[in-house]
């Protein structure tokens, strides 16, 4: 997936190594809001874990199993949107996050829909899905303006700050995706 401008003028590129110190800075001064809903927060604390996350993910590009990108605004790190992709059974599963100061005007909305037609349009991807705690109505909004669908609840799944909880587990089809409204 190329690198994108997106129309608020941030842009979503492939991380580099040197970016390590903006995104730890990034998830450090949100560290609260955002553990409350990804499993990883806690075990992120440093910048050499985001230099290990760094450096997984550009092996994992080159084998084409996972497409990390961050959001940047300028050199600052707004958030992140990345896909992982089960190539046996052409399936992805999409993740995002934003910086409490980027939500609500749409970013991640933006950015969702240009990794759906990657990984649909070009990566030939079947089916993909995204898991959100029940309670993250912020983020099963986002599946839900791509008309996703929720299959089920997924029993506490996601460990989130030490606590099981349960996820809903969302997918949209590769024909779903051909046959969405004009404009999405
Ligand atoms: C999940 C998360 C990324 C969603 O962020 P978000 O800001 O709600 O999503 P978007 O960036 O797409 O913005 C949507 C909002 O912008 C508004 N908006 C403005 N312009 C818009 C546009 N062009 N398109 C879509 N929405 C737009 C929408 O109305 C919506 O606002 P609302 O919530 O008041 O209705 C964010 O809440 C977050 O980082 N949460 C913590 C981490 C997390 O939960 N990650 C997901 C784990 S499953």
């Amino acid at each position: 997936m190329r690198t994108v401008t997106l129309s608020s003028g941030m842009v979503l590129r492939p991380y580099r190594l040197e970016d390590a110190p903006a995104l730890f800075a990034a998830v450090d001064t949100d560290r609260e809001r955002l553990l409350r809903w990804m499993p990883w927060v806690p075990h992120s604390t440093t910048v050499e874990t985001f230099v290990e996350f760094i450096t997984a993910a550009r092996r994992q590009e080159d084998d084409g199993v996972a497409f990390h990108r961050g959001l940047f605004d300028g050199t600052t790190v707004a958030g992140s949107c990345g896909a992982t992709v089960d190539l046996v059974n052409r399936a992805a599963e999409i993740g995002y996050w934003l910086g409490g100061a980027y939500e609500g005007r749409g970013v991640i909305t933006e950015a969702v829909g240009l990794m759906l037609g990657f990984l649909f349009d070009d990566y030939a991807v079947h089916r993909v899905v995204i898991r959100a705690a029940v309670e993250n109505v912020r983020s099963r909004a986002v599946a839900q303006r791509y008309r996703f669908t929720e299959e089920g609840i997924l029993r506490e799944a996601l460990i989130l700050d030490e606590v099981p909880t349960d996820a809903v587990i969302s997918s949209l089809l590769e024909d779903e995706w051909r046959s969405r409204p004009r404009g999405q």
